[in-house]
């Protein structure tokens, strides 16, 4: 059933695990997603960015998520849109029947430059008002994602800031974020700790200098009663660029998230934990592979079949890692 996301993240709070919101943008990754959930008997969050109601259409993109819940009645599932950019994004996500929004106001409506606090409070605060009185859930983000490393954010997907940020602006401050949930009233919160979108993440296996992990000890610390969201937490596996690499792909040397830094954060209040790059390296390696190896075959089916797989596979350990096994 549809349900708000709010009612998944409680009780992810209340029994200790972390969910992951894997990006959807067709037929086969929202198969995916379910499949491996109704496995491993997990709740659901499915979102959807602009780009995912853009690519699949408005009607699709409803659709595909209605046709999950029917499929699958017997699993929570919440609907979420991601990075919503503006109100008027997040008042069409509500209209379309999405059940939980984000408010991204850390960044003004380009999706690119940093926005000074008060806008960011002023939007968030107005998406509350607007989508609490309809049981939606609002996620909201305070600081910019962006890399430790080089001071700029994920450029791969057109998502985030636009030049050299300082530290500062690339880590949450834990007091401002206390004023930022009194002021809004939202109901989780995504914080910069220094992963970026897409794959290019990190240059090496990340340390605590650059993946603070220790910062959201100190935010949980300061509001044990939010729900805390890391966005850009695929962990870019080294065997899919290994294979990649292998059936023809060029993908240069990177690393993402490690499972046991989400693991370390869920223990400190992190309850959503965004992937869309892992799917994405998954599938592709895979429809790579079954290619190379068939070169005669044609079929979109057959390939996609693999693709679909392998995203599966992915979903479930995640939420086998993540502690979701029974939570659904
Ligand atoms: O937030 C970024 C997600 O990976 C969505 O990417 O805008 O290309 O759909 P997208
Ligand atoms: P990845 O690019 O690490 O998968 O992050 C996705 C994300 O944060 C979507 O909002
Ligand atoms: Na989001
Ligand atoms: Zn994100």
């Amino acid at each position: 059933a549809l349900v708000s996301m709010r009612e998944l993240l409680d009780h992810a709070a209340e029994h200790g695990y972390g969910i992951p919101a894997f990006n959807v943008n067709n037929l086969e990754q929202v198969q995916a997603v379910m499949s491996a959930a109704d496995e491993v008997g997990a709740p659901v969050i499915l979102q959807a960015s602009a780009g995912a109601r853009k690519y699949a259409g408005e009607s699709f993109i409803r659709h595909l998520i209605q046709g999950a819940v029917e499929a699958w009645p017997h699993i929570p599932v919440a609907m979420h849109q991601d990075h919503g950019q503006s109100p008027a994004v997040c008042e069409s996500a509500i209209r379309l029947g999405f059940t939980s929004v984000m408010m991204d106001g850390s960044l003004k409506e380009d999706g690119k430059t940093p926005a000074p606090y008060d806008y960011n409070v002023d939007v968030t605060r107005r998406v509350v008002e607007m989508a609490h009185r309809l049981g939606v859930t609002v996620e909201g983000e305070l600081g910019c994602l962006g890399s430790l490393e080089t001071g700029r954010a994920g450029e791969e997907d057109g998502i985030g800031a636009e030049g050299v940020l300082d530290h500062s602006a690339l880590l949450t401050d834990p007091e401002e974020a206390a004023e930022f949930v009194k002021a809004t009233q939202l109901d989780a919160l995504a914080i910069a700790i220094g992963t970026s979108h897409g794959a290019y993440k990190f240059t090496r296996k990340p340390t605590g200098d650059i993946l603070a992990i220790g910062r959201v000890k100190e935010i949980h610390a300061r509001i044990p009663n939010t729900h805390l969201v890391m966005h850009g937490s695929s962990s870019v596996p080294q065997e899919l660029l290994e294979q990649i690499r292998q059936y023809g792909g060029a993908m240069k040397e990177t690393y993402g998230v490690p499972v046991e830094e989400i693991q370390e954060a869920i223990k400190h209040g992190v309850r959503k934990i965004n992937i869309d790059t892992d799917i994405r390296l998954a599938m592709t390696a895979a429809v790579r592979r079954f290619l190379h190896e068939n070169p005669d075959k044609f079929d979109a089916r057959e390939w996609l079949k693999p693709a679909r797989e392998a995203a599966k596979q992915i979903c479930r350990q995640r939420y086998l890692q993540f502690g979701c096994e029974g939570m659904g």
